[in-house]
C-alpha cells in the first residue's frame, strides 16, 4: 500500500490516518483505503475519486461507511442519475427506498433469498457475462457506483470481475486498428440478447430482434481520458452492415481478445460499506456468482450515472424508451 496525498484536509477523518492506494494491476483498477464518508461527502473528495476512475477505469473504496443517502449524494457528484421509474411503471416494485438505487441483490421483497429457478434469478444470469451497464438503453450509463450492504461469508463467491477495454484496444495490431477505424462499425446492443444467451430456455420465446436496440460505435474515443476504447458487451446482438456470420466473427474475435486474463481483475468484496466505482465507457464487468446464491444474502445497491460524453446517446433517438420491459 502506498500513501496518497489527500486532495484537502477534509479527506482525513483522523489526523494521523492517511488514505492509501494500491494498483490492482498496472494502470487498471485502484484500491483506496481510508476514505470514510460517515461525516459527509466532500465535493473535493468526489472530484479526486472521479479523476482516479477516469485514469484507472475501476476504483475500489474500502469501508466507506456510506448509507443509501450518502451513496446517492456521492453518485450525484459524478453526474445525472438514472432511475428505476420505468420498471416501477411496468409493475416491478423496488425493494429499496430510492428510485435511483438499482437492486443488484439476490434478496426478495420480503427479505428471503431469491429462488435460483425464479424468473428474476433466470434474468440475473445475464450479469455473469462481461457487459457494460445500459448500453441497450437510448442513453448509456457512464459511471456505476455499487455499494455492499450485506455480504455472503468469505469463500462462498460473489466477487466481481472487470476487463480493461482501453488496454485491449491499445494492444491490437496496427493493421487491425486501421481496419476497424476504416470499417467504423455500429454495434446493436440488446439486454434481451445477453439474457437469452445466459438463460436460453427461460427466454426461448423472446426474439431480441423484435425489440429496439441501442446503437453505438464499436470503436470510439473515451473522451475523459483521450484514449481509444473497444465498446464491447455481451449485449451486442449484431454489427450493422455485414452478414450475421461476419458480425459474429468480428464480435467473437474482439470479445475474446478483450476478455483475456491479462486484461482482467477480480474484486473481492471484503466488508459491508465497500464501494466499487467503474466507468462503463472504458471497462466491462461481470458478476462471478458462486455457491452463496441460494444460501446467503448478497445485498448490493447500484447508483447509475448517465453518460454525459458526446457518445452518450450513440446513434439512438433521444427517447425515454427502456428495454427489457413487458
Ligand atoms: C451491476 C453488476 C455485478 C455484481 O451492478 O451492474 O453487473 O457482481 N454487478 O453484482
Ligand atoms: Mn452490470
Amino acid at each position: 500500500m502506498t500513501s496518497i496525498a489527500p486532495a484537502t484536509t477534509e479527506c482525513v477523518q483522523v489526523s494521523t490516518f492517511v488514505p492509501q492506494y494500491r494498483e490492482l494491476s498496472p494502470g487498471f483498477g485502484l484500491e483506496l483505503i481510508g476514505y470514510d464518508f460517515s461525516k459527509g461527502v466532500p465535493k473535493s473528495m468526489s472530484l479526486q475519486i472521479k479523476d482516479l476512475v477516469v485514469k484507472y477505469g475501476v476504483v475500489v473504496i474500502r469501508k466507506t461507511n456510506l448509507t443509501d443517502e450518502t451513496h446517492l449524494e456521492l453518485a450525484r457528484m459524478f453526474g445525472e442519475l438514472d432511475d428505476v421509474k420505468p420498471y416501477l411503471k411496468a409493475g416491478r416494485p423496488n425493494r429499496l427506498k430510492y428510485d435511483e438505487l438499482f437492486d443488484v441483490s439476490n434478496v426478495e421483497l420480503d427479505g428471503s433469498i431469491l429462488d435460483p429457478l425464479s424468473p428474476r434469478a433466470q434474468a440475473n444470469k445475464g450479469n455473469s457475462s462481461f457487459h457494460v451497464d445500459s448500453s441497450f438503453n437510448p442513453r448509456r450509463a457512464g459511471y456505476s457506483l455499487l455499494l455492499a450492504h450485506e455480504l455472503p461469508p468469505r469463500g462462498t463467491g460473489g466477487s466481481t470481475e472487470f476487463a480493461d477495454t482501453r488496454a485491449a484496444w491499445d494492444d491490437l495490431a496496427e493493421v487491425k486498428k486501421s481496419e476497424l477505424l476504416q470499417a467504423d462499425y455500429i454495434a446493436c446492443h440488446s439486454i434481451l440478447h445477453s439474457k437469452k444467451l445466459a438463460a436460453p430456455e427461460h427466454f426461448a420465446d423472446i426474439e431480441p430482434a423484435d425489440h429496439p436496440m441501442g446503437r453505438h460505435k464499436l470503436v470510439q474515443k473515451h473522451e475523459a481520458s483521450g484514449r481509444m476504447n473497444l465498446y464491447l458487451a455481451a449485449h451486442i446482438h449484431h454489427i450493422e452492415g455485414i452478414s450475421s456470420k461476419e458480425s459474429q466473427a468480428v464480435f467473437d474475435e474482439l470479445f475474446n481478445h478483450a476478455t483475456q486474463e491479462k486484461y482482467r481483475i477480480t474484486v473481492d468484496w471484503d466488508d459491508v460499506g465497500d464501494l466499487v466505482i467503474w466507468d462503463n465507457t472504458c471497462t466491462m464487468h461481470r458478476a462471478m456468482g458462486g455457491e452463496f446464491a441460494s444460501k446467503y444474502r448478497r445485498d448490493m445497491r447500484r447508483a447509475t450515472v448517465h453518460d454525459d460524453s458526446t457518445q452518450a446517446w450513440g446513434l439512438n433517438e433521444h427517447t425515454e424508451v427502456r428495454q427489457g420491459l413487458p
